[in-house]
């Protein structure tokens, strides 16, 4: 299980970086070292020049990228009157004098690049790195070729624009070039040269840069010498010719992240000496061929491209990798046993696939192995679990059906993330075990039969996160989780916990105890700046006020306090807290009218309100409704959805929600951040529907039944042209339903009974698709779908009855199918349900496999800090 939205892009970031890294580590060091020739006054001056066009900006500064110092430009001790070789980030030649290389990564620096800069006095330059700075958009001056001697140029991620000039093929000696991550176009014409001229170029970073009109054929006239090839993201198009496999000295070739770009991997039947290889995101054929065991220098591997079928045996031949990554692909069958030959393997990685079958006991050969994450597919029988010297164990939503005693992770003192939710697994705790864990910080047990807390976690100080929903844990919440004060996320919901809520949890991020028997009011004060982003005590018997010093949580973004016999006016006190955007109060005894004390800016985020089957009175908030912004603004849903969660470090935790669809009450597993509905059913609100509803253009669901409301439907209600299901059942609504709502052609459930409308329903669209339901306890509305048709002007309902049921049978037939289809695009949409799922519900999501539980991802830090 792991969550790609939030975290992706830093970790995106990161990623490259160590990537590059590797690349250019063995060729750009430009550290001063000592020498006892002073340089030329002339280059000295030309550097002073040079710093005086920039200005300093710190924020251009990237921490993660940089591994400079903070706050702090090289250029800072650039000074008259002291030995530019001296100088931070310029190096000399230790005959000459000559400035020869220049690294000025980081540096912070911030302006446009002057085309006459001073920088091209300095003919000698062999090196020079500009990475990481912020050159507004500059184009790469064409008098980069006067620098005949260079060797070495990294522009990486400094806000050059504009077309790659043609000179920078000028530059024989390049041995390695990084232009990537700018906003660089590089023409097809340029790379000819490119590839043709700089015969001496061994690495060569293009990922980030626009490639789209470059034939990916012209890469193949490539020196031999080439050793890294990086084109990462670089829009290429077409056949990449797998020849380049049999480049003789390559070693690290980086393709992924070309949607539109081919390779096919039959063929790599040479031997080749390559060492790190990443294809994702784009199509490397169906299937991976046996032949790929030929690259038996391969120490990093990642491959994501959809494949099928079963991962090749062959595989057994990588006996120098170490990592696996073969995520996101669609292999299915077992695990083949050569991965036992895979001794330096530190790093196995093959979340999201088809899997199945027992893990292979090789695997315990594997006694390097820190990350292991096989979460996200169909394995079964006992769980691995004696290498004993991960740090990551993943195995959550899989079929592992077993008793597993606690015990036995015992062995794996280096543990920090276990996850194993979403299985059948029954885990026991022996009473008399005495281990602990020490260096645990992330624990999800989701759905694993606890009935007990896992005492072996009361010593693992480190804790930041701790899941345990869906088990029958019963008792009190054990009161060493107070000790705990790491710790941020806590989710101990559908469980049969008892008690009151211990007071020490005020100070986490998150936390969730729906669904159990906790008694007793909200016993928090909670303190100035308090930290708190999700407070659901949804479905427990809190009662007493909700406490006033919520206001101090300006983080909140998500208040489900939901069936409970909680006896409050409404908190208008929360209109100020800008970042709530759930607030969900159903089914309790909440009283009085509903009305803002503010003009403006009251819940400027608010999405989700749910106040039903309270005992609010009074007119609908009108002023509440105007300034829903949240809700005003449908994103349009371009992209990939992004759900509501918590990030701690580089963990994240999905929000869930307890939402009511189609009269019953589900669990949204996650909330899309789209995600916007309004629920002021079963209270005694009265007079009119506010025309100013029709603002609130992203709701996907409104239900006002079960209310004293009257007056007309407001035809203002079609603007709502993302409404998905309507409820205004059971109020005093009077009038033609408005033929403008034809127009919502998202809706799927409508619900008008029991109101007292009249004359003619409108006709078309979504229209079609209602049966009688919809309608019913209304005797003044007729036509399609009613028995009752209407009198010639289409006002009321004449006395003449239907009486072709042979029609009306067929047509409704036809119109279920089409209504299916509806429901089936709204839950595939955004709704993915926990409990209750139809059975055509289970089986549209096993291609998509729903994650559950937390949604927690380390990063490969755990890895890279060990190799
Ligand atoms: C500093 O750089 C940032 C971009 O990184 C820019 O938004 C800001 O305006 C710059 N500040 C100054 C004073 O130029
Ligand atoms: C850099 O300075 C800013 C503003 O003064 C400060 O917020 C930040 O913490 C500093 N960063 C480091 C790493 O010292
Ligand atoms: C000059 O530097 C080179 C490395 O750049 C080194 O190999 C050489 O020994 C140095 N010569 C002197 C005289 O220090
Ligand atoms: C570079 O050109 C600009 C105008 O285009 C001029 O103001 C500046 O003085 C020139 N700088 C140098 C070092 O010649
Ligand atoms: C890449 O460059 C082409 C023109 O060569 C342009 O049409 C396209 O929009 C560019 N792509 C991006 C992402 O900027
Ligand atoms: C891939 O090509 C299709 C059409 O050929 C185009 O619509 C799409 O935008 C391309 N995708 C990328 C990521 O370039
Ligand atoms: C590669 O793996 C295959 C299948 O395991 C095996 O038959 C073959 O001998 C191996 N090749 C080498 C060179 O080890
Ligand atoms: C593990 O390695 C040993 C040799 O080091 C070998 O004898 C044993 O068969 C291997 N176990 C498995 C299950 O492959
Ligand atoms: C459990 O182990 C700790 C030290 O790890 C020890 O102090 C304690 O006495 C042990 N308790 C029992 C019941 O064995
Ligand atoms: C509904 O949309 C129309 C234009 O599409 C606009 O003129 C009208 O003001 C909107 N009504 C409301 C209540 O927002
Ligand atoms: C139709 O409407 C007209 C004018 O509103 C009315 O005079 C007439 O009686 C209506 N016809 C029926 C059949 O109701």
């Amino acid at each position: 299980m792991r969550i790609f939205t939030k975290l992706s892009a830093p970790l995106c970031l990161l990623f490259v970086f160590l990537c590059l890294k590797i690349a250019f580590s063995s060729s750009i060091h430009a550290s001063s070292f000592p020498t006892t020739h002073l340089c030329s006054h002339e280059e000295a001056l030309a550097l002073l020049q040079f710093k005086t066009s920039f200005s300093i900006n710190y924020t251009v500064y990237i921490p993660g990228l940089c591994d400079s110092k903070a706050n702090y430009s090289k250029i800072e001790s650039w000074k008259e009157g002291i030995d530019c070789c001296s100088w931070d980030g310029v190096s000399c030649d230790n005959v000459t004098g000559h400035v020869i290389a220049l690294n000025l990564s980081c540096s912070s620096l911030y302006g446009t690049f002057p085309s006459n800069s001073t920088l091209f006095f300095l003919r000698n330059l062999q090196s020079l790195n500009l990475a990481l700075n912020d050159f507004r958009f500059s184009k790469i001056p064409s008098e980069i070729s006067q620098f005949t001697r260079l060797k070495h140029l990294d522009v990486y991620f400094s806000q050059f624009s504009g077309q790659v000039p043609g000179e920078i093929a000028h530059l024989p000696k390049l041995v390695s070039l990084n232009l990537s991550y700018n906003s660089l176009i590089l023409e097809t014409t340029t790379l000819r040269y490119l590839v043709h001229n700089l015969s001496e170029v061994r690495e060569l970073v293009l990922s980030g840069v626009n490639l789209t009109s470059v034939n990916p054929r012209f890469f193949m006239n490539l020196s031999s010498s080439l050793t890294t090839l990086n084109l990462w993201e670089s829009e290429l198009r077409g056949n990449f010719p797998n020849s380049i496999f049999r480049f003789p000295n390559l070693k690290n070739f980086y393709l992924g992240g070309n949607r539109n770009l081919t390779i096919d991997l039959s063929s790599s039947n040479s031997s080749s000496p390559l060492q790190h290889l990443y294809l994702y995101d784009m199509d490397c054929g169906r299937r991976l061929p046996e032949s790929i065991g030929n690259l038996k220098s391969l120490q990093y591997l990642r491959l994501g491209c959809n494949l099928e079928g079963s991962i090749p045996a062959s595989i057994g031949n990588f006996t120098q990798l170490t990592s696996l990554d073969l995520t996101n692909n669609q292999f299915s069958g077992p695990i083949p046993a050569s991965i036992g030959n895979l001794r330096q393997l530190t790093s196995l990685d093959l979340y999201s696939n088809h899997l199945s079958g027992q893990i292979p006991s090789s695997l315990a050969n594997l006694t390097q192995l820190a990350f292991l994450d096989l979460s996200n597919n169909q394995f079964s029988g006992p769980i691995p679990a004696s290498i004993v010297n991960l740090s990551y164990l993943d195995l959550s939503s899989n079929h592992f059906s077993d008793l597993v005693e606690a015990d036995m992770f015992s062995v794996l003192q280096n543990l920090e993330t276990i996850f194993l939710s979403d299985n059948n697994l029954s885990l026991r705790m022996n009473v008399n075990a005495n281990f602990t864990l020490p260096m645990l910080t992330d624990v999800s047990f989701s759905s694993c039969n606890l009935s007990e807390f896992p005492n072996f976690i009361r010593h693992s100080n480190g804790l930041q996160s701790l899941v345990l929903s869906k088990n029958s844990i019963r008792g009190n919440i054990p009161e060493w989780i107070c000790e705990k004060d790491d710790l941020e996320i806590l989710d101990l919901s559908h469980n049969n916990l008892i008690g009151k809520i211990p007071n020490c949890l005020k100070f986490l991020s998150v936390l969730n105890l729906q669904a159990n028997y906790f008694d007793g009011n909200i016993p928090f004060g909670f303190p100035e700046g308090c930290g708190l982003q999700n407070l659901n005590l949804h479905g427990n018997q809190i009662d007493g006020l909700l406490p006033r010093s919520l206001v101090h949580c300006r983080m909140l973004e998500v208040l489900d306090v939901g069936n409970n016999n909680i006896s409050d006016t409404f908190p208008q006190w929360l209109e100020s807290l800008l970042e709530l955007q759930v607030l969900v109060l159903r089914s309790n005894k909440f009283h009085g009218s509903v009305q803002s004390t503010k003009e403006s800016s009251s819940f400027p985020k608010l999405r989700v309100l749910d106040l039903s089957s309270n005992y609010f009175v009074g007119a609908l908030p009108i002023r509440y409704i105007e300034n829903f912004n949240g809700m005003k603004d449908p994103h349009k849903d371009g992209g990939s959805p992004k759900y509501m969660m918590v990030s701690t470090g580089a963990n994240s935790y999905q929000y869930s929600l307890v939402v009511t669809w189609k009269g019953a009450e589900r669990e949204l597993q996650k909330i899309l951040t789209v995600f916007s509905s309004i629920h002021l059913s079963n209270n005694k609100f009265e007079g009119e529907i506010p025309d100013v509803m029709g603002k609130l253009s992203s709701l996907k669901g409104l239900n006002l039944s079960h209310n004293n409301l009257i007056g007309h439907i407001p035809p203002s209600l079609r603007n709502l042209t993302n409404l998905e299901w309507l409820d205004l059942s059971s109020n005093e609504l009077a009038g033609k339903i408005p033929d403008e709502l034809v127009s919502l052609t998202q809706l799927s459930v409508l619900n008008l009974s029991n109101n007292h409308l009249v004359g003619r329903i409108p006709q078309g669209n979504q229209f079609n698709t209602f049966g009688n339901d919809s309608y019913e306890g209304n005797p003044g509305l007729c036509g399609i779908p009613l028995s009752k048709s209407c009198d010639g002007n289409g006002t009321q309902p004449s006395s003449f009855q239907e009486k072709d049921e042979l029609w009306r049978f067929g047509w409704r037939v036809v119109v279920l199918g089409y209504g299916c289809g509806v429901v089936f695009g709204l839950l595939m949409g955004y709704l993915v349900f926990r409990t209750g799922k139809p059975k055509w519900f289970v089986s549209l999501f096993d291609g998509r496999r729903s994650q559950s539980g937390t949604k927690m991802r380390k990063a490969r830090r755990i890895v890279q800090r060990r190799s």
